[in-house]
């Protein structure tokens, strides 16, 4: 069994998701339920709890998740809510809401950060750092389902293919070997 080493802080910008195997990392209407039945590995939450410094969110994302913090609420570090409107959000202690370019607000989130890590949390702001060259890890846990439709990691019509490394020891280049059966009903 092979898995990525984990995560350290060190002032990176991940674009972090659970994601199914075909790609989505909401299913329709926000519905996150298909999220329920699969485990991370033993420690994982801990993990991005230590080393994540600041989260870098949507509206969209902050609107359904109705004041959840991430990570159940072990985490306790400053939350970034970017928005073409932050006139109508309600505040909430320890989030900002944010009307600037994707640029600026991964600077501010950086700092506030620290030596930790600035998480993105949002498909649509983590496309635009991408085409900034502003990403340093796309960060992923695949879960074992496939929904078919919802809110893709990855939308871009018309995009030309972006190459990525793999991170960690070995072939950088080298595709990664998963295998799944489908669940028998009954
Ligand atoms: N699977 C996981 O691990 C995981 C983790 C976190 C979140 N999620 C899910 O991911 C989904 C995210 O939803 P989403 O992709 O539809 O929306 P989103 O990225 O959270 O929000 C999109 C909104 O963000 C604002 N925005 C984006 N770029 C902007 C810019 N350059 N300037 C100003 N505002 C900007 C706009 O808000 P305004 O319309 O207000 O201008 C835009 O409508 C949610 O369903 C959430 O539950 C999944």
């Amino acid at each position: 069994m092979t898995d990525t080493e984990p995560q350290t802080a060190g002032g990176k910008v991940l674009w972090h998701f659970t994601m199914s195997l075909d790609g989505f990392v909401a299913g329709p209407n926000h519905d996150m339920g298909w999220m329920a039945g699969s485990t991370g590995r033993p420690g994982l939450v801990d993990e991005y709890v230590k080393s994540t410094g600041a989260v870098l969110g949507g509206r969209d994302g902050w609107d359904v998740a109705g004041g959840h913090r991430p990570y159940g609420g072990a985490w306790d570090g400053s939350i970034f809510v970017l928005t073409h409107h932050p006139e109508d959000a309600k505040p909430v202690d320890g989030v900002t809401f944010l009307s600037c370019d994707p640029a600026e607000a991964v600077r501010i989130g950086l700092k506030a950060a620290g030596e930790k890590n600035l998480e993105v949390f949002s498909p649509s702001i983590g496309r635009q750092l991408l085409d900034l060259g502003l990403i340093d890890e796309i960060d992923l846990h695949i879960a074992p389902v496939l929904l078919g439709q919802g809110i893709r990691l990855y939308d871009n019509p018309g995009s030309v293919p972006v190459r990525l490394h793999k991170v960690g020891d070995g072939d950088s280049t080298a595709a990664v070997n998963v295998r799944f059966r489908p669940v028998k009903n009954g």
